[in-house]
């Protein structure tokens, strides 16, 4: 089962084992990781499970498609390289080893 390093704002770090097929946002969101909102239920119209991909890993997940690209002009921290919505993350076995740093803030 692919391993994902998710480190909060403050410096916390937790690695979770994530099925495939599943997302970014619900290993988090099922293992109480703070700092995902998700407010949407995983559908790319709220921007409230931003993340931002650590550079390390930067070339793991695919790049954005479109509808995630424009939803990535709404999240309330600033976007930068590696800002990507944790929802459509889709988690395959190409993601072990993912790591992903959470924003300040959601909304
Ligand atoms: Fe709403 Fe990802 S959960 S955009």
């Amino acid at each position: 089962m692919p391993n994902i390093t998710y480190i909060t704002a403050e410096g916390t770090e937790r690695a979770i084992d994530v099925p495939v097929g599943t997302s970014v946002m619900r290993g988090a969101v099922l293992n109480d990781v703070p700092g995902i909102v998700a407010q949407c239920g995983g559908n790319a119209q709220c921007a409230t499970c931003h993340v931002y991909v650590d550079e390390a890993t930067l070339d793991k997940p695919e790049p954005p498609r479109p509808d995630e690209d424009d939803m990535l002009g709404f999240t309330a921290a600033p976007r930068r390289e590696g800002s990507r919505l944790s929802c459509r993350l889709q988690v395959t076995e190409d993601l072990d080893g993912l790591v992903v740093r959470l924003p300040e803030r959601q909304y």
